[in-house]
């Protein structure tokens, strides 16, 4: 039998992106994804919701997203259907607005990885299931949680300890910016020149945690970013939908590696992070993947277990 799904959650609707989701969610949905990941792995979770449809739809590739969200999907005891975003044409054959609402009658849940987060906007504002951001230009939510996620397993705490974001300031990092804000660390980042983080975003973070004691930097020297961090992060430098920007953005990024010697300026105690795929050699060392500091295939395995706690805690909703 499973143990109930914690109150904080009940008011959960969509899963759009971190700035939306109130502090008191996310965390109770990051301690969540513990309980039900150890559960799990006791053999102790119930597949409780036999006939539950989650749609996928993927205007990107997707390895971690997609296999997390099927496999959790198996596991509760549903069944997902990939949408082969090629079929269905969101946004040039058929309009947000009217899939929302035709999947809306057919299955419970839908999961989307979009170029334009306005359609993930706009397939929640006219579904009557839950729509959750699988990945846009803008956010990736789910990333933050897992990420939260390995954290909080590694550290045994959140509030307190320091990420550092050396990259750019895409979808990944502006997700953890809120993610860090709303669970008490710090978060410094270091990014080139037209690369930084919107001053908008800064704003709202700065403000969000003003009493907080947390700090914010924002820098352009990765050292400086580093330095004190018990969490070293990065991401790609070219996201998908960036490709024609490449060759200007490894020129842009080249002095931005996560390497050992940047790992020496975070704390000794400091871990590795990435959200994968990486492009081993350019923004992150084979060393680094794969030293002792890494705890990145533990992030890319906790895709699975957050997944399954948010789709469990969906899919639980009176309709
Ligand atoms: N990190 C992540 O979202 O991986 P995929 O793009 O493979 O889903
Ligand atoms: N910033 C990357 C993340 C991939 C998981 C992208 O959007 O392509």
């Amino acid at each position: 039998m499973n143990t109930q799904i914690p109150e904080e959650l009940r008011s959960m609707r969509h899963f759009l992106s971190i700035t939306e989701t109130p502090a008191n969610v996310l965390n109770a949905l990051v301690d969540f994804s513990i309980v039900r990941k150890q559960q799990f792995r006791r053999g102790e979770l119930t597949p409780a919701f036999q006939g539950r449809i989650l749609a996928m739809i993927f205007q990107k590739s997707s390895l971690r997203t997609r296999l997390g969200f099927e496999a959790a999907m198996a596991q509760l005891g549903g069944h997902a259907i990939n949408l082969e975003d090629h079929q269905i044409g969101l946004t040039r054959r058929e309009s947000p607005r009217d899939v929302a609402r035709v999947i809306s009658s057919m299955a419970d849940v839908i999961m989307a990885r979009v170029y334009a987060h306005q359609s993930v906007v706009e397939l929640a504002a006219n579904a009557t299931v839950p729509v959750i951001n699988g990945l846009s230009d803008w956010a990736h939510p789910c990333q933050a949680v897992a990420d939260l996620m390995t954290i909080k397993e590694h550290f045994g705490r959140l509030a307190g300890l320091r990420m550092a974001f050396i990259g750019d300031a895409n979808n990944v990092a502006r997700s953890l910016l809120n993610a860090c804000v709303k669970s008490g660390m710090s978060f410094a980042i270091a990014s080139p020149e037209g690369y930084q983080l919107d001053p908008g975003v800064v704003q709202h973070a700065r403000g969000a945690s003003a009493q907080s004691g947390i700090e914010i930097l924002t820098c352009h020297d990765p050292a400086e970013a580093a330095a004190g961090a018990d969490v070293v992060y990065t991401d790609v430098w070219t996201s998908m939908g960036q490709e024609a920007e490449q060759a200007e953005r490894e020129k842009a990024f080249a002095a931005f590696q996560v390497n050992a010697e940047l790992m020496r300026r975070a704390k000794p105690t400091a871990v590795a992070m990435h959200c994968l795929p990486a492009h081993r050699g350019s923004e992150i060392t084979d060393e680094v993947i794969d030293g002792p500091q890494s705890v990145i295939f533990e992030q890319a395995e906790n895709r699975l277990h957050s997944q399954r706690a948010l789709l469990e805690v969906l899919l639980s909703r009176k309709k």
